[in-house]
């Protein structure tokens, strides 16, 4: 990690305090990152058990980061002890920048940025996580369009390098260097990705994703075949069904969807398979089946009807 006090080239004063609404799967690996990063954080989660919830995902995956060498218990205590968490939006007042992670729904976040803009300094610096709405879709409710980026990370958070960097239209340019030098400061990697939805990653990783989809239900190959054509072939880590499974069959369909009504374009069209498996539950690994059924170890290929 590269904790860095002081400023950085662009002039700008390094964060001290990070706000990260949402403990789920995204929030609670942004709030280890920023912490680790030597970065006073604040979580904040709906209910108390949520919050507790919150805390031992952080508290299990530092423990992981020590069983596999990355990481001290002495490092691990530093970090704990920079988080706080609440169910109180106003602690996170005085935040250098606030990260929303909350549910992928326009409405939820738009309502959140209203308070939030209530509730913080001026100076603060709003960004979102998204993975398909445009940012410039919260720019009006946040009440700084001037102060909101888009900041999306990607899963699992500790261990994924990349964090896109969305500029909207109307993003100051001392906003977006401000977001780029964050990202820089908790160790990642920045790119900068345009207000278009799926930014750059699943702009093209999603009709990829359709794409074997299509081929599949069309013949041009097996489950098995295609997965292991793209890894051995193409030098894939892992296969399209394999990464459709990890990833949801549910929250791709999703994203998708939002991405053709973006863009009306058919390569971004949900085929049909992709549908019937997630109206029958098939959702991947989280259901225990989907392209696999993870009911054994190595899952096998499902026996679907196409
Ligand atoms: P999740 O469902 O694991 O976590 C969302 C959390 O937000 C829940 O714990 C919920 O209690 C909390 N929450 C909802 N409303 C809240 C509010 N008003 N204040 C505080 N907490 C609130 O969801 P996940 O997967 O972490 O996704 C969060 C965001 O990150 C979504 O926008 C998603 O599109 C995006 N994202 C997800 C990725 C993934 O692989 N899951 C990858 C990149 C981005």
């Amino acid at each position: 990690m590269t904790g860095r006090p002081g400023t950085e080239s662009s002039g700008v004063p390094a964060v001290t305090r990070v706000g990260v609404i949402g403990g789920g799967l995204m929030g609670s690996g942004i709030a280890q990152v920023a912490a680790q990063a030597g970065i006073t954080t604040i979580v904040r989660e709906l209910t108390e058990p949520l919050v507790a919830r919150a805390r031992d995902a952080i508290r299990r995956s530092l423990d992981k980061s020590i069983e596999k060498g990355k990481s001290t218990a002495d490092a691990r205590d530093a970090a704990l002890a920079r988080l706080a968490f609440t169910t109180t939006l106003g602690d996170l007042a005085e935040c250098d920048i606030v990260i929303e992670a909350v549910v992928e729904d326009l409405d939820v976040k738009n309502v959140l940025w209203r308070d939030l803009n209530a509730a913080c300094a001026p100076s603060t610096m709003f960004a979102s996580n998204t993975s398909s709405l445009t940012i410039g879709a919260m720019a009006s409710a946040s009440g700084r369009p001037d102060r909101l980026v888009g900041l999306h990370f990607f899963n699992p958070v500790p261990a994924m390098r990349l964090v896109e960097v969305v500029r909207t239209i109307t993003t100051s340019p001392e906003t977006f260097e401000r977001a780029l030098d964050f990202v820089r400061q908790i160790g990642k990697q920045p790119i900068i990705a345009r207000d278009g939805s799926g930014f750059v990653v699943n702009r093209l990783l999603i009709p990829y994703m359709l794409d074997a989809i299509r081929a599949l239900e069309t013949g041009v190959g097996s489950i098995a075949d295609i997965d292991a054509g793209m890894q051995l072939g193409a030098g894939h880590p892992m296969g399209p069904f394999t990464l459709l499974d990890f990833v949801g069959l549910d929250t791709v369909q999703r994203v998708a969807e939002v991405m053709f009504d973006e863009y009306r374009e058919q390569r971004f069209a949900p085929p049909p398979l992709l549908r019937r498996l997630v109206l029958a539950g098939h959702l991947g690994r989280k259901a225990g089946r989907g392209f696999y059924d993870h009911s054994t170890n190595p899952p096998v290929p499902s026996a679907l009807a196409v």
